[in-house]
């Protein structure tokens, strides 16, 4: 028995393996497309392991996809492949409809399949879970409540709006063909591993190559913040207790506007790497235009995984942030691989023939 998780090589996914790995020996297959945000850099220390297995797949190939999922007799599934970047979806939507809405489409169908050749106890004991964003609820205004399970769909970007679509596909395919499905919805996570396109490890980046920390329109946008261990460890808690057919909310408690987050950040690099020529890097802060349709605030009420599950972030804002600023400077070179695209080079010594 093992694990299927797809999008392994990414930012979450990979923090996902790590974790899984360095807590069972349960083997984990993961399969991944490896676009610009895949990095198999990020599981070096697992090149030789027995227990990880990679094959460089896109979630839409249904056959091979069905194959592996027999060959390796896998009993759940974590979804994670997806394109994931608001920015990205704005300038170019073709590849967030093909991935998350296509791509979902044809790994549930494959799901499908392979579930309903399983014998009784194994197909009571299988498991899909399906990883989306709390961006699906869309944008509230400042004094709202926190997003809740129940919350409407009301996405607003073409990323928000394919994970929204993929969301629907796996409760029909739930409500429909009884897929012991479940899905959750996280606020923006942060720490070691991540693309440095998104506002956290690009501040960082930046700060440190001297060059300007954008921040668009008035810097005022909230979102909740969560360390992504602790998204991690939410993941393995809802695949061995969440009630299936359910919706789980996953958030930090940590609402942060991002002018704050990016000022904290600079605090943190003003003490931990003082710049050379003196000064602080909020100098390097520069407000650049808004993103368009750019949603104003998200939040997290994560009470239904709190009380069912047990779960409850262990990272404060505070801690965590200060955990990432140490990764990144102890990890330059794993940026400077990102940044160059070295890193698709050391795919291709080290995982493909
Ligand atoms: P990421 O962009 O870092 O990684 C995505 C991974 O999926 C990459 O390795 C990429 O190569 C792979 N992939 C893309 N298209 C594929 C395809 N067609 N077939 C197979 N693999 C493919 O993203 P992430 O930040 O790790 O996010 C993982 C999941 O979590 C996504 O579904 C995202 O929507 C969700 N999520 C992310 C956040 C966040 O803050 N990063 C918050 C909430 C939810
Ligand atoms: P991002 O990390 O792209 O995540 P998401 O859009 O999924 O929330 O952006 C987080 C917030 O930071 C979002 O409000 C957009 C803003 N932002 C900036 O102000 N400057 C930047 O350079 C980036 C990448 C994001």
């Amino acid at each position: 028995m093992c694990i299927l998780v797809t999008g392994g090589a990414g930012f979450i996914g990979s923090n996902f393996i790590l974790e899984w790995l360095s807590l069972c020996d349960e083997p984990v297959l993961n399969i991944d497309k490896l676009t610009y945000a895949g990095n198999l850099y990020n599981l070096a220390s697992l090149a030789i392991d027995q227990r990880h297995t990679f094959v460089k797949l896109d979630i839409s190939d249904y056959t091979v996809i069905l194959k592996l999922l027999a060959d390796h007799k896998v009993r759940a599934v974590v979804n994670f492949a997806a394109e994931s970047h608001v920015d990205r979806s704005i300038h170019g939507p073709e590849d967030f409809i093909q991935t998350n809405i296509v791509g979902t489409f044809r790994l549930l169908e494959a799901m499908r399949t392979y579930w309903k050749g399983l014998a009784d106890s194994e197909k009571t004991s299988f498991r899909f879970l399906h990883v989306s964003t709390d961006e699906v609820y869309g944008s509230l205004g400042v004094d709202a409540p926190p997003f809740r399970e129940d919350n409407r769909y009301n996405p607003n970007s073409p990323y928000s709006a394919s994970k929204a679509s993929s969301d629907h596909l796996v409760h029909a395919y739930h409500h429909t063909y009884g897929l012991p499905a479940l899905i959750t919805n996280c606020s923006n996570n942060y720490g070691p591993y991540q693309f440095p396109e998104k506002l956290i490890p690009l501040s960082i980046h930046n700060a440190l190559a001297g060059t300007p920390l954008p921040i668009y329109g008035d810097g005022q946008q909230i979102r909740d913040w969560l360390y992504v261990k602790d998204h991690c460890t939410a993941i393995q808690m809802v695949l061995k207790y969440g009630r299936v057919g359910e919706t789980y909310n996953i958030g930090g408690a940590a609402e942060k506007a991002n002018l704050e987050v990016v000022r904290t950040i600079c605090d943190i690099l003003d003490k931990e790497n003082p710049k050379a020529g003196g000064g602080s890097y909020k100098e390097q802060i520069a407000f650049v235009k808004d993103r368009p349709g750019h949603d104003r605030r998200y939040a997290i009420d994560h009470g239904k995984i709190g009380r069912e599950i047990g779960w409850e972030p262990t990272e404060s804002f505070t801690t965590g942030i200060r955990k990432t600023v140490r990764w990144y400077l102890a990890n330059q070179k794993w940026v400077a691989e990102v940044t160059s695209g070295a890193y698709l080079e050391w795919i291709e010594k080290h995982y493909i023939a």
